[in-house]
């Protein structure tokens, strides 16, 4: 059945901050079609739902978010419904069958043809577009960027390790690098926008190379350094990083680079050497705990992260321990945990001795635990302390903002005189497990 040509647009992202990245640049496709975004996300004559498919329960939440849109077959006066990101990567017309109320399933790599397919759906016609060119789908993308203090910037996508439990490498393809002079150009123009931070993205965004303007081969610590050069740039991060890809340049970096933030995004997954084995992660727990060191000691002051799955198949108490010992070797500053979730296709998926889901829980709560612990403790230690503090958004209460410690904590500034944008040096008055408080250090400003 035939519909309106969509005039407004609302994206709603799940998952990871390359499909923030994503579903931004999504946005600005729309809007140089003469779409405007919604002003109320339930009015919206399409919907966008760019999705995730790492873990069951985010793919599940798109079968149950498409429900509450209210559109069915008998009452079809509801949104225009697109589905983007790793869910329709995975299960493509599969979507369309299972959920007929969605008219547009469209991959992470193409939504470039976003246009086409509205058009196509418009007229009445189901738009699948699932193809994985490897590609710069961004080339094709407008240049102009909108964009907050703190921004996005993709450099790199897909993955070639092929750990074991992941559909990252089915999903968003093999590892692709965007050109030296996009990504520079793309820097400037965020910059252009107002952007003081920028965060490089990537599957594996330590696995970035290209050449450089003068044709010589650069990792990311080359483009990091070029970065750094950038006028208006003040902050650099990048993620998520694979251990294998630290390179002695990389590390360097952390030493010289003084843009370059105190905070390093690197996941182990699990303590125990067998089950790395068994993820195929290509790693060991000592040649991880090695790379910290190494960072450690040219950075004393880095905040480490990490990524922990629990009940991987196979895993025992002894396993699991290796992992509470390990997080307690780190002590991080803050992690991400997550209960296995086998995901179709991938070889995890198949082997024997899956893990019962209350062992798996009863896990979970004890790292989980122990990674707030630390948290907690690595926060404690700033109350007291004077840092830099760059103000990404407001708060709740009236004159209060939200910004960033180099070490990627969240801090909450009561300053009616200070606005979006400002980089401000902050006495930390309060530390929480999540967040800290701070007043602007008059002495600084003076
Ligand atoms: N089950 C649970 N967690 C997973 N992750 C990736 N695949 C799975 C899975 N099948 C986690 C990893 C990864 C993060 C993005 O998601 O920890 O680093
Ligand atoms: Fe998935 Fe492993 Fe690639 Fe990370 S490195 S995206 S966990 S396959």
């Amino acid at each position: 059945m035939s519909m309106n040509s969509p005039k407004t647009y609302s994206i709603k992202n799940y998952g990871c901050q390359m499909n923030v990245y994503d579903g931004e640049r999504m946005a600005e496709l729309f809007d140089a079609q003469g779409m405007i975004a919604a002003d109320d996300k339930n009015d919206a004559d399409l919907v966008v739902l760019n999705t995730c498919h790492i873990r069951e329960k985010a793919a599940e939440k798109v079968y149950s978010e498409i429900g509450r849109l209210g559109k069915t077959s008998r009452n079809p006066g509801g949104p225009m419904i697109a589905i983007a990101g790793c869910v329709a990567q995975a299960e493509g017309s599969e979507i369309s069958r299972r959920a007929p109320t969605v008219d547009i399933v469209v991959g992470p790599q193409a939504y470039h043809n976003l246009p086409q397919m509205i058009a196509d759906a418009a007229a009445g016609k189901k738009a699948v577009d699932l193809d994985l060119p490897g590609l710069d789908k961004f080339s094709q993308l407008p240049s102009l960027r909108k964009t907050g203090a703190s921004a996005f910037l993709t450099v790199q996508e897909g993955c070639d390790k092929f750990c074991t439990y992941c559909v990252v490498p089915y999903t968003r393809g093999a590892e692709v690098s965007r050109s030296w002079r996009a990504l520079i150009d793309e820097a400037k123009a965020l910059v252009d926008g107002g952007a003081k931070e920028i965060t490089l993205l990537g599957q594996n965004v330590n696995a970035w190379t290209g050449e450089d303007d003068t044709g010589k081969m650069q990792g990311l610590d080359g483009l990091i350094r070029a970065l750094d050069r950038v006028e208006g740039i003040k902050r650099i991060r990048y993620m998520t990083s694979h251990p294998n890809d630290m390179t002695d340049g990389l590390i360097a970096a952390h030493g010289d680079v003084e843009k370059l933030m105190p905070f390093l995004h690197l996941p182990v997954q699990s303590g125990s050497d067998p089950i790395l084995k068994a993820m195929n992660r290509s790693h060991s727990r000592d040649s991880y705990l090695v790379i910290l060191d190494r960072v450690r000691s040219i950075r004393p002051d880095i905040a480490l992260s990490g990524d922990f799955i629990v009940g991987f198949p196979g895993e025992s108490d002894a396993d699991f321990a290796d992992t509470l010992s390990l997080v307690k070797t780190v002590g991080y500053a803050q992690a991400f945990s997550f209960k296995y979730s086998p995901r179709p296709g991938t070889p995890a998926a198949d082997m024997i001795d899956q893990i019962p889901s209350d062992v798996m829980d009863q896990r979970l709560q004890q790292l989980q635990a122990q990674l707030m612990a630390d948290q907690s403790a690595f926060n404690a230690k700033m109350a007291g302390t004077t840092c830099e503090v760059l103000l990404e958004r407001p708060g709740k209460l009236p004159g209060q903002l939200i910004g960033k410690s180099p070490w990627m904590q969240s801090v909450h500034v009561l300053a009616p005189e200070l606005g979006i944008g400002d980089i401000v040096t902050v006495d930390i008055t309060e530390s929480g497990p999540l967040s800290l408080k701070g007043e602007p250090d008059m002495r600084a400003a003076a």
